[in-house]
């Protein structure tokens, strides 16, 4: 053996030895922050060139597709030490075979990192995240993430590419149903739940994963909701809407961020040093690693901002990106840019320490190992106290749009018609990016559903999600008739949303109107229940229907959970997080819109000279927030602690809310302030504040809101975060379409110049 290799090989063995001594004597504590720092500086002294770009490179197995390119030859890459971590490889068997290569067979034995998309749940599958965010229950998407988290660990994982937290408002983009929806401030609290359930309180524990904020920036934004398509928008909106998330992210400290595959204002994600070091760095001293999104390097020759893949990947990672997912980018290209000198070691050695503290972070250079456990496999995989939280979720995910004449909760006594392509469906339920979810039996389908508790139905598929013929309706129209009520279980499949999904109308696919339609014919009441991936346009379903219940996709528990709702056993108290069109025409649609010089909606608005559409009306067919129970909440007036404010005090805001009707339930109150007037235009409300309660019928408790000035702050027009004096409207409700109910001053001393 040369004399430096067996240096080499001594110091490391001296820097493991003293982790391994310590884990022997069974009085392991994980490494300081300071001794990992240490450690890196070690290693990084012994690393040859070659071995710290191999840090950088991701590759996927040939175990699942993710995107347009696969290379089987990442195993040959593996053993020659240039590769640095895996994703889309899962299981304990197979992560350890490769973990194995990397810790045995490369000279330093630096151990890989394993990610995967656990997007909503690993084998256990939750409901969609667009279906989750519908609860509005921070501790419910904590609680999902963390045994996503679990089970993932417990199959190799050390690595999850979520949460997906970009700020979507165009329900013709697929990827809308990955997020938590329209608004900014919703969805920052939920992106810091869901990196803290994945993250745990500490990466050392054995069931935490590493979080990824993705896609970062503003992906949510593609131009006519067209994937991929381009992004162009102010600065201003940039930081109103779609970066507070990623800031949130940040703060519960998220080990990872994603680059996006659109460009920004001209400038590629990838290859934006304004997003990865003036911000993201510089402004917000993140200290984990940047990965790209899927060959995204190479993608910015496409875009026009690089000439070359080695040109491409100097512009990547003197932008500030650590790793390349898929490209071969900085595999092949960077010991040549380094050479010429469009790379600096220096920059690449930052690269390299960030991939490398969190691989120290996880145990994984005191055990390689820890993750791949065939035993700890079999005891948490679709355990059964997992299968309950999913039908928990699945529940509190849905939404109930209509209910007229109280057609809901369904009897046992009456005879039930079940119908549709979904309604024994066990392969979409689970929905889009579904990770190690079963398609073929585990998922339980509404029939499944109401045979578990016994429902008197018939059930007829009656069509398809889409067919190319004119199906026969005979058979469900013959059950129908003979019915007391219709179950109507409908939607778009599993790949009509997530990415490179994209639609340009909403209606719901195939011949699943017409079928509507003849069932309405037999005049038997129709409740409908929705599985998909985006606000559709219901302008039709809305008047034949007699109930809608937005099941989005439900996960693997969701027919138990339609069945639970349908018969009242929970009472749904699900809240649109986006909102739902007319028609495909208004979009992009949202209620925190500007109010415009002509506004339609104020007293005296000219009929014709005002801001609308001359063949529909401007308001949604269903606003953000809203979603009804089988009960009914009454809302007192918001009182005021105060009707002013100052720099340095707050306002407290108290409401009665009364369970007015005949069930208990749930019900997500929900503040929405206005600021009047500013040096730059407001919008017309703006949620700050929510709180899910339980009343009993005939319960009212008082819900308090504190406001303080930093909740008023916005980015003025030269982007400074501030206050400004002025007045202030509010009103607290069950959904964002309501009139303002009470007002306050702040009387910020400072001009408003
Ligand atoms: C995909 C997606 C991204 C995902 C990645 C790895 O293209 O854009 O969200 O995490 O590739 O599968």
């Amino acid at each position: 053996m040369k004399k430096a290799t067996y240096i080499s090989v001594l110091v490391l063995a001296i820097l493991l030895s003293s982790s391994f001594e310590k884990h022997r004597n069974t009085s392991y504590y994980p490494p300081s922050d300071s001794e990992i720092e240490t450690k890196i500086d070690s290693l990084l002294s012994i690393m040859t060139l070659d071995e710290k770009i191999g840090q950088t490179v991701l590759y996927s197995s040939i175990e699942d597709q993710t995107g347009p390119i696969m290379d089987p030859n990442y195993v040959n890459y593996l053993k020659n030490g240039e590769i640095g971590a895996i994703f889309n490889a899962t299981g304990s068997a197979f992560t350890r075979e490769l973990q194995k290569v990397a810790v045995e067979e490369t000279r330093l034995g630096i151990p890989l990192i394993f990610g995967y998309d656990v997007i909503h749940g690993y084998k256990t599958i939750f409901p969609i995240p667009m279906g989750e965010a519908s609860s509005w229950d921070l501790e419910l998407m904590e609680k999902t993430a963390q045994i996503a988290a679990k089970e993932a660990a417990a199959e190799g994982l050390h690595w999850t590419f979520a949460p997906m937290i970009d700020v979507a408002r165009d329900a013709r983009w697929g990827r809308i149903a990955e997020g938590a929806g329209e608004d900014t401030f919703l969805g920052s609290k939920i992106a810091r739940a869901r990196v803290k359930g994945f993250q745990g309180d500490d990466l050392n524990d054995r069931y935490s994963i590493l979080a990824c904020a993705k896609h970062y920036a503003a992906y949510g934004a593609a131009q006519a909701g067209r994937d991929y398509h381009t992004v162009d928008m102010s600065l201003n909106t940039l930081r109103e809407t779609y970066l507070p998330p990623f800031k949130a992210a940040l703060d519960q400290d998220v080990a990872t961020f994603m680059t996006a595959f659109n460009e920004l204002n001209g400038v590629p994600a990838t290859g934006n040093s304004f997003l990865l070091k003036d911000i993201l760095r510089d402004e917000w001293n993140f200290d984990g690693f940047v990965v790209t999104d899927y060959t995204s390097i190479n993608e910015m020759v496409h875009h026009g901002s690089a000439e070359t893949l080695e040109h491409a990947g100097e512009i990547a990672m003197n932008s500030g990106v650590d790793m390349d997912m898929q490209g071969g980018v900085f595999k092949d290209y960077m010991k040549k840019s380094i050479e010429d000198g469009k790379i600096k070691i220096s920059r690449l050695d930052e690269a390299v320490r960030d991939i490398l503290r969190l691989k120290f972070k996880l145990g994984l250079f005191e055990d390689p190992y820890k993750y791949s456990n065939e035993q700890q496999e079999k005891e948490i995989i679709l355990h059964e106290d997992h299968l309950e939280v999913a039908r928990d979720a699945a529940r509190k995910s849905m939404v109930l749009l209509k209910n007229e004449g109280d057609i809901l909760p369904l009897k046992n006594s009456q005879k039930i018609a079940l119908i549709g392509p979904l309604a024994d469906d066990q392969f979409h339920i689970i929905g889009n990016w579904a990770a190690k979810g079963d398609r073929d039996g585990i998922a339980v389908s509404v029939k499944e559903g109401f045979e578990a508790q016994n429902k008197n139905f018939a059930f007829a598929k009656a069509c398809n999600i889409e067919d190319s013929e004119q199906p026969d309706f005979t058979e469900a129209i013959k059950i129908a008739k003979a019915a007391d009520v219709v179950v109507m279980v409908m939607g778009e499949s599993e790949r009509m949303s997530g990415e490179a999904a994209s639609r340009t109308n909403l209606l719901l696919p195939g011949y699943q109107q017409q079928l509507i339609a003849e069932i309405k014919k037999t005049e038997t009441p129709i409740v409908l229940v929705l599985y998909n991936g985006r606000p559709l346009n219901l302008s039709y379903e809305s008047e034949a229907a007699d109930a809608i219940v937005e099941a989005w996709f439900p996960g693997t528990s969701g027919g138990h959970a339609v069945t639970d709702v349908l018969y009242g056993d929970y009472n749904p108290a699900g809240k649109l997080t986006v909102t739902f069109p007319r028609n495909v025409g208004q979009i992009p649609i949202y209620y925190n819109m500007k109010n415009t010089g002509r506004p339609q909606d104020i007293p005296g608005a000219h009929e014709r000279y005002v801001s609308k559409y001359i063949d529909v009306d401007n308001s949604p067919m269903y606003p953000f927030g809203y979603g009804l129970s089988y009960t009914k909440f009454t809302y007192g007036r918001p009182e005021l602690s105060s009707k002013t404010m100052t720099v340095d005090d707050s306002i407290t805001i108290s409401t009665t809310v009364t369970n007015s009707g005949d069930y208990d339930g749930e019900e997500v109150v929900q503040l929405y302030i206005k600021d009047r007037f500013a040096s730059i235009t407001r919008p017309v409300k703006e949620l700050k504040g929510f709180e899910k309660i339980f009343l009993k019928k005939g319960e009212t408790k008082t819900i308090e809101f504190t406001i303080t000035p930093e909740d008023l702050k916005f980015h003025n027009n030269k982007l400074e975060f501030v206050n400004e004096a002025g007045d202030y409207d509010l009103f607290v409700a069950g959904d964002s379409d309501n009139e303002f109910t009470n007002s306050f001053n702040f009387e910020f001393k400072k001009s408003k110049t």
